[in-house]
């Protein structure tokens, strides 16, 4: 199996061909991901709430996110595996420095932090040190309680400009990836047109770069409620390996995300 890079990940975008990526949290779903043509792997802070069943990522620990870490790179030591950096976990740009150092040692390729302009010099330095940043804009869940609730981002257009504008110079810092989460369609499109870097969305229409989703929502685990982004690909896929399989496929020949699973505008 060829190990995924950054740059391949790059000229996929520069080729037109969509990226697929899910968040793991074991070895094993990860070890069938990777098996299944999944491109990247992201150890999301939303174990918090699949794998610890809180209602928010903010509980989650620098501990709890090396340990993920540990074990979905046991699983899939070819994959390219980007951690979640949690809460607080990046307040100082000594913490953010040696977290992230964490976090790579124990088997990330790169590290993400949610947030915009204000961590223009963290990424600056984490990449001038030989850490490759993913940058996320958007619904920023570590936000939750200023947010006051998960809500689309960027819907008024002052406030989709001040996103491009993030997204712009986070990528001049440096940031080599960029999750965009519950934004409209058209802004997302913006983005991945206003950037060289690639776009990974959630929720944010069907034109960035690729997509990610959260294993367990798109495994239908969650028989309340699924997110509107979101689908179930275990009942068409016949199984977890076929679950895993139809994403990709479905991410990469543009069948998935359809229209009714962004939000308008
Ligand atoms: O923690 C997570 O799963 C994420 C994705 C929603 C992008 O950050
Ligand atoms: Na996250």
């Amino acid at each position: 199996m060829v190990a995924m890079t950054i740059a391949k990940l790059q000229k996929k975008k520069q080729q037109g061909e969509k990226i697929a990526s899910l968040t793991a949290y074991d070895a094993s779903f990860a070890k069938l991901m990777v098996e299944q043509g999944v491109d990247c792997i992201l150890v999301g802070d939303s174990l918090g709430n699949v794998v610890q069943g809180r209602s928010s990522t903010v509980p989650v620990t620098m501990t709890d996110m090396v340990y993920h870490t540990e074990c979905v790179r046991r699983g899939a030591p070819e994959a390219f595996i980007m951690s979640d950096l949690p809460f607080m976990s990046y307040g100082t740009l000594t913490d953010t420095l040696k977290n992230a150092a964490q976090l790579m040692q124990a088997g990330a390729n790169m590290v993400k932090l949610e947030g915009g302009d204000w961590l223009v010099d963290s990424v600056k330095a984490l990449t001038q040190r030989g850490i490759p940043v993913c940058a996320h804009l958007g619904l920023l869940p570590q936000s939750v309680n200023v947010l006051g609730g998960y809500r689309v981002q960027g819907k008024q257009e002052a406030q989709a400009v001040q996103l491009i504008e993030q997204a712009r110079q986070l990528e001049a810092a440096g940031a080599q990836l960029l999750v965009l989460e519950c934004i409209p369609n058209s802004l997302g499109k913006r983005v991945t047109e206003a950037l060289t870097i690639p776009t990974i969305g959630i929720g944010a229409g069907p034109d960035t770069d690729g997509q990610i989703l959260v294993m367990h929502d798109m495994l239908g685990m969650n028989s309340e409620y699924l997110p509107k982004f979101a689908k179930n690909f275990l009942e068409e896929g016949d199984g977890i390996a076929g679950a895993f399989r139809q994403f990709s496929e479905q991410v990469k020949s543009g069948d998935f995300p359809e229209l009714k699973h962004s939000y308008e505008g």
